[in-house]
């Protein structure tokens, strides 16, 4: 039913641009990205402002140097989707969620004097230290950080966890998911390079099935929609926003011009 609806709006959008209408216009509304320092940052506030402590500034681009996706959104059980984490203070300090390291050793601790370097309330916390990414591989967006390569070329050597080890499960294929549309180039899912930063448990079974094509409504506009391979890319992984080529690859898009697919 969905995939029908966005045809006919895609046959429409397309003669459209062929009466020479619309050729700047965006097909998709594409997530409105913030700036590099600040993608991936979040405010968490699910209990701060009710206890009268300002909301909790936390950021991706900063931990993922040192950890893994899996340190935290696995051994250490954080949600990935924000404010639905039962964070607490007595949970931190028992050595819990942030507490795992923010115990005085590893990182500042939950003592007098540094409640307000997490309880701060400014979602820009911390962004004078941006500058030490300047070194890694750049990309057009997102934190301008090209993190497969950087990682690849070891450039970041991130910790799977802190706690127990926790050894990643190898498993290498390569998924072509076929797009229901005549002409679209396929996209790609490469396990291998997501395997470096995540379990199989954050994206099986919530995200998506574990059988090729099983995972129902996988479609650009529910991804753009922060769902499925948005509930990352648009975050904290690379936005869709002119990377169309890094999933598609075949797609014959020139590039950072624009967002349509030509
Ligand atoms: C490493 C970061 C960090 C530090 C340091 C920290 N907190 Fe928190 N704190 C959090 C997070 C994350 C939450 C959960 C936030 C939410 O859900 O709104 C939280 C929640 C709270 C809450 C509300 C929930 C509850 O458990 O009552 C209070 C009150 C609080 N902290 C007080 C403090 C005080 C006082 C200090 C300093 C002694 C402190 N925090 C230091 C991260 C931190
Ligand atoms: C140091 C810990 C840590 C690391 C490492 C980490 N995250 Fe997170 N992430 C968090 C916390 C904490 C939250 C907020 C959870 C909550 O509020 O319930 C979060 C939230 C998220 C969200 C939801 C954001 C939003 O705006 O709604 C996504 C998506 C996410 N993480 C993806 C990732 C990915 C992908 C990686 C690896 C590249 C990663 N995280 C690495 C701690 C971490
Ligand atoms: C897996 C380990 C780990 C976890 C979990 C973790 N942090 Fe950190 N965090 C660090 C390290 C290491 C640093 C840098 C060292 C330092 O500043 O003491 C840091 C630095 C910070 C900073 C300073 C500014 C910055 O971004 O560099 C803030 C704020 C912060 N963390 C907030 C949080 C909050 C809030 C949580 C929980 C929601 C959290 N961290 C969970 C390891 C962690
Ligand atoms: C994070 C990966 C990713 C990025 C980036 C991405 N796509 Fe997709 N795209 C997919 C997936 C997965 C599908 C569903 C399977 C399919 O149809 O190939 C899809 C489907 C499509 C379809 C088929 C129709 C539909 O909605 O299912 C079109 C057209 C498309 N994408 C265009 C684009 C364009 C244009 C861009 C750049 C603005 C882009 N994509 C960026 C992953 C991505
Ligand atoms: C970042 C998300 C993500 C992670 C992490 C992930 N997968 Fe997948 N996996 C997918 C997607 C997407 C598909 C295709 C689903 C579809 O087409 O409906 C898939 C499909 C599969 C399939 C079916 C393959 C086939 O040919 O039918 C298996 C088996 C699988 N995954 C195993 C794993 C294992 C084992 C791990 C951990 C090592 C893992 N996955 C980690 C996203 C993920
Ligand atoms: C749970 C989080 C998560 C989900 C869901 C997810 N990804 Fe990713 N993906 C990542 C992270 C993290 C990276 C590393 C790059 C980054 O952070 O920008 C990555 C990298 C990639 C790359 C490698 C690009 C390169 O330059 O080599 C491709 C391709 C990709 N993702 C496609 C997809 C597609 C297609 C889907 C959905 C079918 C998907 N991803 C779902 C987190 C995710």
């Amino acid at each position: 039913m969905k995939r029908n609806y966005i045809y006919i709006i895609l046959i429409l959008l397309l003669a459209a641009v062929n009466q020479g209408q619309a050729a700047d216009s965006v097909w998709w509304k594409l997530p409105e990205l913030p700036a590099p320092e600040l993608y991936g940052n979040i405010l968490i506030d699910r209990e701060s402002s009710r206890a009268g402590v300002k909301a909790v500034s936390f950021s991706h681009w900063s931990h993922r140097v040192n950890y893994t996706c899996m340190t935290c959104h696995f051994e250490l059980e954080f949600n990935m989707m924000l404010n639905t984490t039962a964070i607490t203070e007595e949970q931190n300090r028992y050595g819990r969620y942030c507490g795992a390291c923010h115990n005085g050793k590893t990182a500042f601790g939950h003592t007098k004097g540094n409640c307000d370097k997490c309880h701060n309330g400014d979602i820009s916390y911390g962004k004078e230290k941006f500058s030490t990414l300047s070194g890694l591989p750049p990309a057009i967006n997102g934190n301008g950080v090209d993190w497969v390569k950087a990682l690849n070329d070891e450039m970041i050597k991130p910790e799977n966890y802190v706690l127990d080890e926790i050894r990643p499960i190898k498993f290498e294929r390569e998924i072509v998911i076929e797009s229901p549309w005549a002409g679209i180039a396929p996209a790609i899912f490469p396990h291998d390079t997501h395997g470096k930063w995540l379990y199989c448990s954050n994206c099986h079974p919530e995200i998506f099935q574990i059988r090729q094509y099983a995972t129902e409504d996988l479609a650009m506009e529910s991804i753009l929609d922060f769902e499925f391979c948005g509930v990352c890319h648009g975050r904290v992984a690379f936005p869709p926003n002119d990377n169309c080529k890094r999933c598609h690859p075949d797609m014959k898009h020139p590039g950072k011009v624009g967002n349509k697919m030509h």
